[in-house]
């Protein structure tokens, strides 16, 4: 493919991200998968220009004039390669199947491109940057910066089957640049980039490791669940953290896995068979009869893994920053509700809930643990947990420990 065709290529691959029809990362695999004669080289040009655009989408609408693929593709050449007009109307027109001849309109508008406000040149959605503002005061700039950025590729060894110091020797032997995780103790980290690498590596296959952000790795080490006990995972989709709960375990007691969408659930299948885990039930709907029965007398810990916005995984998924809006929220942050208060009629009464979501909007997290609070009398959030890219080099994390005083 010509330079311009990998440019248009990228345009078309943003149209289908920003209508909200897919994921930056499927929508690249669908691509791929309807032009096969692409080589890799070019759907790694592609995927790096289009993960380039989201992460400044605001400059690049700036500059391009307007959020189409087209528009942001041709503004990401002044903002980020820093490109002027000719060179940019060589490229469109570079080939069949480039992007097409500049307009005037578009030349001038690109030719005239000046830093735009706060906003824009934070490249969040300007209802959100007041929000934001309020959380973060003066280390907003900090965080955003940091949410921007590319993230490493965090694994959390699988203490039932292997042992961290092993692995870890094991994939630089692979020449990974492989190191320990600062904070969780299980955990490894590697380049961002080295997905592609890692996952076709014996260790995954053997259930040696799995991949999970340092982030999820410490809010379950946070929620502390130990040896015996009952603990409900009330949200656990494909139950990346109860496998994580089960081997902090030392697979002993019970972890019952729910989740309403029961084919997420069912893919934890496979994934308890790799671990060695023993210990986790596939509980169903977490509003379901089958669990309130499974619960018995309550359990020690409900761990509500709650639906957010996943403004804290920004650096992974930047296009959620531009798919988020107040209705979405609106409608987390009731399932957020239901949910707690569901996990408050399943735990004991000397037993605990964790609140936990990678978000870094208060209302999604401190704010929602104290309405917690507030709707149930007796109630009190006894620990937090609050961790960032900027902060703590991890996504973005909040859990709170909520207790009967
Ligand atoms: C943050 S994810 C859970 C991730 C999982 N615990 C893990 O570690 O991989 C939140 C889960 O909540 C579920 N969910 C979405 N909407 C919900 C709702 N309205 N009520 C309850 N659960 C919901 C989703 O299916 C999703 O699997």
């Amino acid at each position: 493919m010509t330079p311009g065709a990998r440019l248009a290529a990228a345009a078309e691959v943003l149209d289908q991200v920003l209508q909200g029809r897919s994921a930056a990362d499927r929508a690249l695999q669908a691509w791929g998968r309807s032009h096969r004669f692409a080589g890799s080289k070019d759907r790694a040009a592609i995927a790096e220009r289009v993960y380039a655009v989201l992460r400044r989408l605001g400059e690049c609408e700036a500059a391009g004039g307007a959020r189409s693929g087209r528009s942001l593709v041709l503004g990401s050449l002044v903002v980020c390669d820093r490109l002027p007009v000719p060179a940019i109307a060589q490229l469109a027109t570079d080939g069949t199947h480039a992007p097409g001849a500049l307009s005037r309109a578009e030349e001038s508008r690109l030719a005239g491109h000046v830093a735009g406000p706060e906003d824009v040149l934070l490249n969040v959605p300007s209802w959100l940057l007041v929000r934001l503002r309020a959380a973060f005061g003066d280390r907003l700039e900090a965080e955003l910066s940091a949410l921007n950025a590319r993230a490493p590729l965090d694994l959390r060894v699988n203490t039932l089957k292997a042992r961290r110091e092993d692995m870890l020797r094991g994939l630089i032997c692979e020449g990974l640049a492989a190191q320990a995780c600062a904070r969780a103790p299980e955990g490894i980290r590697l380049p961002a980039g080295a997905d592609a690498r890692v996952s076709s590596l014996a260790c995954f296959a053997e259930g040696w490791v799995e991949v999970q952000d340092e982030s999820s790795q410490l809010a379950v080490r946070f929620a502390d669940p130990k040896p015996g006990e009952t603990v409900i995972d009330l949200a656990s989709g494909a139950g990346g953290k109860a496998l994580a709960m089960a081997a902090l375990m030392q697979d002993r007691g019970r972890v019952l896995a729910c989740d309403v969408a029961i084919e997420r659930l069912m893919a934890l299948g496979a994934r308890r068979s790799r671990s060695g885990a023993t210990i986790i039930t596939m509980a169903g709907d977490p509003y379901g009869e089958r669990l309130t029965q499974l619960a018995g007398a309550g359990a020690d810990l409900v761990f509500v893994d709650a639906p957010c916005s996943g403004s804290g995984t920004w650096r992974r998924n930047p296009e959620a920053k531009w798919t988020l809006d107040e209705a979405r929220l609106q409608g987390y942050l009731a399932a957020q509700v239901q949910l707690l208060d569901r996990a408050a009629g399943l735990v004991s009464p000397a037993g605990r809930i964790v609140h936990a979501v990678c978000s870094i909007l208060p209302e999604e997290g401190p704010e929602q643990a104290a309405a917690f609070c507030a709707r149930h009398a007796g109630w009190s959030v006894s620990r937090t947990l609050q961790l960032s890219p900027a902060s703590t080099d991890t996504d973005g994390f909040f859990a709170a420990e909520l207790r009967r005083s």
